[in-house]
């Protein structure tokens, strides 16, 4: 049996290491607290739940789904644009159901890399960015996300033959896994560049909604000129605590949106009509338990960022997504300072290289924890106090 080159190009897992050692340590009897993976620990709200069980039941909903997506759902999206960001989206050729917002991501390479192509892709970044341009056979240029520059890529850095030979370029605002946020005048300046280079845009913006502190993410389909050259992928999974049901969405330039439609079709049959539902009763129902949902992470945040600073490592105070994105202390790489939390503290994090080497010198915490395995964490966090 012999497996495709195209395999051998992807990076190795950084995360192996540190879940085999997490593994070993529970195996061990060690309680780990793991501020690892981004994944709510708060349930779906009951109404969603309730919607998904009725038409589950349904046996309407028992063969293959409608593959880009049932109308009420379309509707459902474009109309929460309109009543979110105050963005116009025609619900037959802008928008586009997908199987979780990460199985687009993948797929939309397929869509504008050939074998040679680059893609310009922030570093450190959400790995599908890079991984699907892989697997297209493309080649990820990396834009580094630099502190100095608040996590956002300097465009006059890139050369011009390396713009010119891209075809795609990648935001993320909320950013995974820095926490930074961008204003209309930055996506603005990315349109700019973007023109000038022959290139299209896919932002990717599961975060929005969660927010800090009064803050209301922008989209970038705010921008009229957005949806000339880009699109943008949005999820349910952050907003609702929705990872489990796989439902996300993709909106903007239809050219774009259409393609991407045609290389799913050919692949997959479409998110199962039970979870469209329920992604309709999210969008049109009560958002009330998004800001109650977003108190209990700006709780925790603040919790956690205290006990930080008080250990000498240095973050920003993020205002958005459910990521901190701390310094590590002098002397330690990312994966030393990952290795010594959970050695010295049986305490999970994630290394930043983990998102590239733009990440090294940074671990990230994830605030989806239940509350009081958060406060264990911050507690053997401060027994750690004067070592860094
Ligand atoms: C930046 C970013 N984009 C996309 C996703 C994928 O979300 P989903 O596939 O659950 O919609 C994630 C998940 O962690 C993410 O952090």
């Amino acid at each position: 049996m012999e497996l495709a080159e195209r395999l051998s190009r992807l990076p190795p897992y950084l995360f192996v290491e540190i879940n085999r050692k997490i593994a070993e340590l529970r195996a061990q009897g060690k309680d780990v607290v793991n501020f690892g993976v981004g994944d709510p620990d708060l349930p779906t709200p009951s109404h969603i739940v309730e919607r998904l069980c009725l038409a589950a039941h349904d046996p309407a909903n028992h063969g293959y789904p409608e593959t880009d997506g049932l109308p009420e759902l379309r509707q459902a999206i474009a109309g929460w644009y309109h009543g979110r960001f105050g963005v116009e989206l025609d619900p037959t050729k802008e928008v586009l159901p997908l199987i979780g917002s990460k199985e687009g991501i993948g797929h939309i390479a397929l869509c504008f890399i050939d074998p040679g192509n680059l893609a310009l892709i922030p570093d450190p970044g959400y790995p599908p960015y890079s991984l699907g341009t892989i697997l297209a056979g493309g080649e990820p240029y990396f834009m580094p996300l630099r502190e100095e520059n608040d996590f956002l890529p300097d465009f006059e850095t890139i050369p011009d033959e390396v713009a010119d030979k891209a075809k795609l370029m990648w935001l993320n605002y909320p950013n995974n896994p820095t926490g930074a946020i961008a204003d209309l005048e930055f996506f603005d300046k990315a349109v700019h560049f973007a023109q000038q280079h022959g290139l299209a845009i896919c932002h990717d913006a599961p975060y929005t909604e969660v927010a800090f502190d009064g803050y209301r993410p922008p989209s970038f389909m705010q921008l009229p000129c957005a949806r000339r050259i880009g699109v943008e992928f949005h999820s349910l999974s952050k907003t609702y605590n929705m990872t489990a049901w796989r439902i996300g969405m993709v909106v903007g330039n239809p050219d774009m949106v259409n393609a991407l439609f045609r290389v799913k079709s050919n692949l997959d049959s479409g998110v199962p009509q039970a979870i469209q539902y329920a992604a309709a009763e999210g969008l049109r129902g009560s958002q009330e338990h998004v800001a109650e949902r977003n108190a209990v992470f700006q709780r925790r945040r603040d919790r956690l960022v205290r006990v930080l600073s008080d250990m000498g490592l240095r973050c920003r105070i993020p205002r958005a997504t459910f990521y901190v994105w701390a310094k590590t202390p002098q002397g330690y790489t990312s994966m030393d300072f990952a290795k010594t939390l959970l050695d010295e503290l049986a305490i999970a994090v994630t290394p930043g290289t983990g998102y590239g080497e733009g990440g090294e010198g940074y671990i990230r915490f994830s605030l989806t924890i239940p509350d009081d395995r958060l406060q264990e964490g911050v507690n053997r966090l401060s027994s750690w106090r004067g070592r860094a």
